[in-house]
């Protein structure tokens, strides 16, 4: 990770007010949008694209490279559940985002509570040792839930309480800001995954009808790319959730995942189908 200080032509003020918008490294400005950055207030067009540009030469990001020099680094985290790992192609996987989809009660928040919990197992056991950032917007993480799990996988319910830095979330723009203070977490607490449950919630109650479809989709273009970009940086998992229903929503059916934007997308409806229900008695 490159400090924001090691780039060509920056100055103090530019520093500061690039994290106050969450972008804290080299690493985060280059791989912003150059609309992002230029509507930081009092950064100006011109100089935020000469730092993004100075920030991809400095991380070698301006030239081609052969593909075989093409570093994954992928790891992954156990969902508890050998089925449902299979099914991830090995555990939910750093570097990326997961959209878990289906509908009220499928199991979305159960499973983003449980990867919560098993990120923090011992790498012997299929976790990272890692911290966690979760994003509630629906008022549905549960302590006593998340203590269960943590008994389950023979972990000590306070130790992984305090290991999930947890925000309650009110309006879309508080999601979006809380998303990119994740960033900063990610640095300096150790935080591999981030979950958003739900990611859509308020940006449905919010941005009502057609004629608001096209700034919610901005806004939500927004999140997935911040969110994606802090995936990449620091090779943290992302766990998105998405509420799904039959009933038509504006213009779109509402049952499909929001796909194009994810890298993987899990129908929470397979969670049926994989024996990992030994959480059953618990839950
Ligand atoms: N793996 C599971 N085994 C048993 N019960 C589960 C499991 N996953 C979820 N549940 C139960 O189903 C209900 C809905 O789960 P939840 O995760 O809140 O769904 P969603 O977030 O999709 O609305 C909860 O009461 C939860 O306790
Ligand atoms: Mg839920």
């Amino acid at each position: 990770m490159a400090e924001l200080s090691q780039i060509k032509g920056i100055n103090a003020r530019q520093i500061k007010l690039l994290q106050e918008n969450g972008v804290n490294t080299a690493e985060a400005l280059a791989m912003s949008p150059l609309r992002v950055i230029s509507s930081i207030d009092g950064l100006g067009e011109k100089s935020a694209k000469k730092l993004i540009w100075n920030a991809r030469t400095a991380l070698g990001m301006t030239e081609f490279a052969p593909a075989s020099d093409i570093n994954e680094n992928v790891e992954f985290i156990t969902t508890g559940s050998s089925e449902l790992n299979r099914i991830l192609g090995g555990g939910f996987q750093t570097g990326k985002l997961t959209e878990i989809y289906g509908p009220f009660k499928s199991g979305k928040t159960n499973l983003a509570q449980t990867i919560a919990v098993t990120i923090q197992l011992p790498r012997s056991k299929g976790g990272l040792e890692s911290a966690v950032c979760y994003i509630d917007t629906e008022n549905t993480f549960s302590k006593e839930k998340v203590k269960r799990i943590a008994k389950r996988f023979g972990l000590n319910p306070s130790d992984v309480l305090a290991k999930i830095f947890h925000a309650r979330i009110y309006s879309s723009d508080h999601q979006s800001q809380m998303i990119m203070k994740a960033e900063a977490l990610c640095k300096t607490r150790n935080v591999r995954l981030i979950v958003v449950d739900s990611l859509m919630a308020l940006l449905r109650a919010e941005y009502i009808g057609i004629g608001m479809l096209a700034r919610r989709q901005a806004t939500l273009n927004n999140m997935i790319h911040a969110l994606s970009r802090i995936a990449e940086t620091y090779n943290c998992a992302v766990l998105l959730t998405n509420q799904v229903a039959t009933k038509m929503m504006g213009m779109f059916s509402g049952n499909d995942a929001i796909g194009g934007n994810s890298d993987v997308i899990l129908n929470a409806s397979l969670l049926n189908s994989c024996p990992w229900l030994s959480l059953q008695s618990n839950v």
